[in-house]
């Protein structure tokens, strides 16, 4: 599901930005919304908590009953919304857009959550002006404008007609059914992955030790689920290969699923030839218990058994797809670390002949499990460090970078 942060500013317009949600969410997006102090005089946030049913964001505190969404999301109790805010979206929205906004993100003045949030974001902006028409044809508003256009900064002309000041002329918001449609058309999936077949492994493998037992680890898959349904809407041929876990299948994808990791392997070589990207996020168990007991071992009679399970290595499916690539093949590896991040990713680089290693820590809550991730992108042109982003966020981004090499 797409996501747009919905910023309103204080102008007489700010009511027509709850049309603005509700088409939005008809077209089946999430919008969260960022006002200004100012646009609160106007409409409180109430009213928008209770159409979207998300926090109302109006400064560094969060406001609204139901302010509760996890950390690092954007939500109650996140330290940084103005960071988490403009990098969990998929467009920064902002309708009605005063003259004096839109004069801050020019400057890159930043002097509350608004702004700040758009300074920070990574997510395109889209500008919808509302004010008088003088304001809007003073030189400083156009170059203003012109300013963020070159950035580009797309923007929804304000419509002519009769203003709520009296005046005649442009400056009233446009319709909220053509800021509703602008904001879809720069939602639609980009097709950049078009005629690529792409190769996902995902989640935890499990490897048994008898019919009820098994060895395994905390991943979720989300990350490669993701990267799965990210890759199919941009027109990718997908295909994901994953462990067992709690996610539903991604629409558009083939999905195989299998326990082992020497099941994963076969699934994945299988496949791999015709792959032109192929991205290895799951969490392969290292080793595997040498002897599988097909009945279950019984506390008493099998405590040596139990008490010592002997593991032999499991393949490393990454290392070996990585010997086997091929020209103009794209292979892309993870790597969860609990220290030296960089140094141990660099390494996982050159020994598993990957094009791109995304590095990230773990442990202490980080990573398995959560909806966030903060990574390290490290190939052989050195480190890109990404901020902390939604892991479907994070899935877009790295695919922005994997659709042009
Ligand atoms: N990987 C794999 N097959 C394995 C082990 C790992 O395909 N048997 C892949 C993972 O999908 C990931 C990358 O290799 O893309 C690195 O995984 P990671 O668990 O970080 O590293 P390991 O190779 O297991 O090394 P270590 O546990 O020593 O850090």
């Amino acid at each position: 599901m797409k996501t747009v942060l919905l910023g309103v500013t204080g102008c007489i317009a700010a009511y027509k930005a709850c049309e603005v949600v509700r088409g939005l969410q008809k077209a089946g997006v999430q919008v969260k919304v960022v006002m200004t102090g100012n646009a609160t005089a106007f409409v409180g946030p109430l009213t928008f908590h209770a159409l979207t049913g998300q926090p109302v964001a109006t400064g560094f505190d969060w406001e609204g009953p139901a302010a509760r969404v996890p950390d690092g999301s954007g939500g109650a109790g996140d330290p940084i919304p103005h960071i988490t805010l403009g990098q969990s979206a998929d467009l920064f929205l902002i309708a009605p857009c005063t003259a004096d906004v839109m004069a801050k993100i020019a400057g890159g003045i930043a002097d509350d959550l608004l702004t700040s949030t758009a300074l920070a974001a990574t997510a395109p902006l889209m500008i919808a002006p509302a004010m008088n028409v003088h304001m809007y044809e003073n030189a400083a508003t156009q170059e203003n404008m012109a300013k963020l256009r070159q950035r580009g900064v797309a923007f929804i002309e304000a419509d002519d007609g009769y203003l709520a000041c009296g005046d005649v002329g442009r400056g009233r918001l446009a319709d909220p059914d053509a800021i509703v449609a602008a904001a879809l058309e720069a939602l639609a999936a980009k097709q950049d992955l078009a005629g690529k077949r792409v190769l996902i492994t995902a989640g935890p493998t499990i490897e048994p030790i008898d019919p009820a037992r098994y060895i395994s680890n905390r991943s979720s898959g989300k990350t490669g689920f993701a990267l799965a349904a990210e890759a199919a809407e941009r027109g990718g041929q997908v295909t994901l290969v994953t462990g067992p876990v709690a996610l539903g299948d991604p629409d558009d994808v083939e999905t195989v699923h299998v326990e082992t990791a020497r099941e994963m392997l076969q699934a994945v070589e299988e496949r791999f030839d015709g792959a032109d990207i192929a991205i290895f996020t799951a969490a392969v168990c290292d080793g595997r218990p040498e002897a599988f007991s097909p009945r279950k071992l019984k506390k008493g009679a099998d405590d040596e058994a139990l008490g010592r399970i002997e593991l032999v290595s499991n393949p490393d499916i990454l290392a070996t797809m990585g010997a086997r690539k091929r020209p103009g093949q794209v292979v892309v590896g993870f790597a969860a670390e609990t220290e030296d991040l960089e140094a141990n990713a660099a390494k996982k680089l050159s020994a598993k002949g990957a094009d791109l290693i995304v590095a990230n820590l773990v442990g202490e809550g980080r990573a398995f499990g959560t909806d966030t991730n903060e990574v390290l992108l490290v190939s052989s042109e050195g480190a890109e460090a990404l901020p902390l982003m939604e892991k479907t966020r994070l899935a877009a981004v790295l695919l922005d970078r994997l659709a042009v090499l």
